[in-house]
């Protein structure tokens, strides 16, 4: 099956979260499941240094108000195709944001355009490749099904995954002239929103499949709580919506090989850690106290529920607990750990700002990795935690929910238990967890059991890949050969 996967980010060429490593991932995956995946995806700075050697596949001469070329070529393990438009993309710094932080004001544009040279392969423009299915990754790709439907029909069907949906792409009906899209989508049956236009919306609206990123959060969207305006849609697409966990690219992340790291280690030799343990305290100038060293990693947002954790800080020293961050995002959030930071020299470390190596080895020496988000689509962070060994310490929502066991005491007893779980998402509950976790931890036994655990559980690509490639032979109504999955 010929898919192309559309995404305004894919690792390694660009990362600003989880969406990257998801994309990135997904080819190597599919591959075994008879699936040969590209990756459509903007021309950013970085990408187009990277295709450097890219053949130019079509030429658009006026594509959303200047020259446009598609340049396919390898890149970072990838087949990729780039949508080279400097008048849209190159720029420095975020694929979203500008220096300040502010969106950009022509991101209606930038990701209609991606969506649109997506529609414009599936028609069959590049001679030689015709993609069956389109898989679309968030808003920013969520305008390919609504081109498919309403302009001139193309062979491709689609699929589009929500990776978080608090993220719709809502824009004024100013913007719909400069979309190429046909007039008869603009009604609310399809891309109005609130009086607006809504990427996402359309998307939900028009895909042969919808997919999210776990379970859990697939049921959550269809409740006024988790779903954010969109549950009311989402509830009359039930059949529609698959729950399909994400995987980790366990190449990336694999703590016998890591590069990152200053040592090495597996399921069979934990207590190596205390080498990258070491390592991390002295790159964060911190002094291990008797209780856990706990780890975030994480963009500092309301999501991520780590507003909460500021006000807990004091207790969780005084327990004899030390902390670590590595993140960016709110302000208040920052300035609250920094705050802690210099009321506890030697006990909390912050570093503002985004270091992917450094990432690997907080994976690979903290103790536990802390993940209280309010939502959490599927959160890959305690994912790597279990592969590394940090015990992962999370709130009961989304994959979160359905990735990490609670170690209560039955848990414990029948040795299943790979972190703390707490619920609700609440600063009380947050605060139990971390008791909880502390009084773990001084159960060396239990401990390393809890670890050990971790690292066994299955937390790869496998089941999740057989289930996409499924879901593509589904709605193209492919019966599907037991032996393509072998
Ligand atoms: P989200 O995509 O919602 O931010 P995920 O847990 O799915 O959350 O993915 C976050 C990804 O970004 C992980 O790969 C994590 O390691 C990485 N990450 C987040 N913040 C940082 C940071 N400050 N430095 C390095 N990597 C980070
Ligand atoms: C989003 C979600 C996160 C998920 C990631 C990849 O960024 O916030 O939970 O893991 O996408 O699917």
């Amino acid at each position: 099956m010929e898919v192309l996967s559309v995404a305004s980010e894919a690792y390694p060429l660009i990362k600003t979260g989880g969406l990257a490593d998801v994309v990135g991932a997904l080819p190597a995956a599919l591959a075994p499941h008879g699936v040969s995946m590209r990756v459509l995806m903007p021309g950013y700075p970085k990408v187009m240094e990277a295709l450097a050697g890219g053949r130019e596949v079509w030429y658009f001469s006026n594509f959303f108000g200047g020259e446009a070329r598609l340049i396919a070529g390898r890149a970072g393990g990838l087949d990729v195709i780039a949508v080279d438009a400097p008048h849209l993309y190159n720029r420095p710094g975020n694929p979203y944001v500008n220096s300040a932080g502010v969106d950009w004001p022509d991101n209606a544009q930038r990701f209609a355009a991606l969506s649109f040279a997506a529609y414009e392969l599936a028609r069959g423009t590049v001679e030689g490749y015709q993609p069956q299915i389109l898989h679309c990754h968030d808003w920013q790709a969520a305008l390919v099904p609504a081109y498919n439907i309403y302009n001139a029909p193309t062979p491709a069907k689609t699929v589009l995954t929500v990776h978080n949906i608090a993220f719709q792409g809502r824009f004024g009906w100013d913007v719909f002239n400069s979309l190429k899209l046909d007039y008869r989508s603009a009604n609310e049956g399809a891309i109005e929103y609130f009086g607006g236009i809504g990427y996402l919306k359309a998307g939900l609206t028009c895909a042969d499949a919808i997919t999210t990123v776990s379970p859990t959060y697939a049921n959550e969207i269809r409740t006024p709580a988790f779903g954010m305006g969109l549950e009311g849609l989402l509830q009359v697409r039930a059949d529609k919506v698959h729950g399909i966990l994400n995987g980790i690219d366990d190449l990336a992340w694999d703590p016998m090989k890591d590069a990152a790291l200053p040592q090495t280690f597996g399921a069979a030799s934990i207590p190596q850690r205390a080498v990258n343990k070491d390592a991390l305290c002295g790159r964060f100038g911190i002094e291990p106290g008797s209780g856990p060293l706990f780890a975030v990693v994480s963009r500092l947002t309301w999501q991520k529920g780590l507003d909460m954790m500021v006000p807990l800080i004091d207790e969780m020293v005084a327990r004899g607990a030390t902390l670590l961050v590595l993140g960016s995002g709110d302000p208040e959030i920052e300035n609250g750990f920094k705050a802690a930071a210099s009321r506890h020299p030697g006990k909390v470390g912050v570093e503002i700002g985004y270091d992917e190596a450094l990432s690997h080895l907080i994976q690979a020496g903290a103790d536990v990795m802390v993940v209280p988000s309010r939502f959490e689509p599927c959160g890959l962070t305690q994912l790597y935690g279990l592969r590394y060994g940090c015990v992962p310490l999370v709130s009961r929502v989304g994959g979160l929910a359905d990735t990490v066991i609670d170690a209560n005491e039955a848990a414990v007893e029948a040795g299943v238990a790979t972190g703390v779980v707490f619920a609700p998402a609440t600063a009380d509950a947050f605060a139990e967890g971390i008791r909880r976790t502390i009084a773990l931890y001084e159960r060396p036994k239990v401990w390393h059991k809890m670890q050990r655990r971790g690292m066994k559980s299955d937390v790869s690509w496998e089941l999740s890949a057989k289930k996409y490639a499924d879901l593509y032979a589904d709605i193209l109504g492919l019966e599907r050969d037991a032996d393509t999955d072998d």
